[in-house]
């Protein structure tokens, strides 16, 4: 089976959450859907780089695609994208994975590498594994993540929408202003807690922050190409010299470990 039969089922399973009437959450599944295809795509440049044999190569773009695929079920129900108001989406995705049958063109093992690397895409320790195939899906799956989500953030700043999607931005207030922990978080060269945001320009810097989180070289000469971390922070509010050499850093972050 090529890949295309498997985009098949996953666009199959989704149809028949396109059949909603509430515009705003129709909005939502499509963004999540056109979320899963990039990642999908990322996640399969990514591993050309990491696996010689094209079944990994298949196995790598097989966890993009169906890495979100428990956001439709959890907007249907519960409202929300936000996990601890309604279930982990990374463990239900492997559940409705294996209801569903969707992996049964893979042996066990290759089952249980994507199964393992969909489970761990949305924790916030890094990611373990029993062999090396297993711990690579996972890197490349977190990795393609963040890439496709930074993308269309930097993307939905620069468009006319900016600043309309108040729950993808979790309603935080809009105002000039940054707090202490992310700002200490950027100088140790980590990735900003959830818990430590209060404004947007908080958020904006914590998806920022997510370049300390990413894995190969290639994932990160995709940031530079694609120069989110300039186009998100350009929509900022707060500017300073501070946030000028902490965002800087973590540009320069990523062009050195572009080229090793
Ligand atoms: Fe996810």
């Amino acid at each position: 089976m090529e890949y295309i039969n498997l985009e098949s089922l996953f666009d199959k399973y989704t149809s028949s959450y396109l059949e909603i009437s509430d515009s705003r959450i129709l909005n939502s599944i499509q963004f999540k859907i056109a979320h899963s295809k990039g990642v999908a795509v990322i996640c399969s440049n990514i591993s050309l780089f990491v696996f010689l044999s094209p079944r990994h190569q298949l196995m790598a773009k097989t966890c993009g695609i169906f890495h979100d695929i428990a956001r439709f079920e959890q907007l249907k129900h519960f409202s929300t994208f936000d996990d601890s108001k309604s279930f982990d989406h990374g463990e239900k995705a492997v559940e409705i994975l294996k209801t569903e049958n969707y992996l049964s063109i893979f042996d066990k093992t290759e089952q249980k590498a994507i199964l393992n690397a969909i489970k761990q895409h949305n924790k916030k320790t890094p990611p373990i594994g029993d062999d090396e195939i297993e711990m690579a899906l996972a890197r490349i799956l977190r990795d393609a993540d963040k890439i496709d989500t930074l993308t269309s953030i930097a993307d939905y700043y620069e468009s006319k929408d900016a600043g309309k999607k108040k729950a993808l931005e979790l309603d935080l207030p809009n105002i000039p202003e940054v707090s202490e922990k992310v700002i200490q978080s950027l100088k140790n060269a980590q990735m900003v807690d959830y818990r430590d945001i209060r404004t947007l320009d908080d958020f904006k810097l914590l998806k920022i922050s997510w370049i300390y989180d990413l894995n190969y070289s290639i994932s990160f000469a995709m940031i530079i190409e694609s120069q989110v971390v300039n186009r998100i922070f350009n929509s900022m509010k707060t500017k300073n010299k501070e946030l000028d050499m902490l965002v800087g850093m973590a540009y320069g972050y990523a062009e050195a470990s572009a080229i090793h």
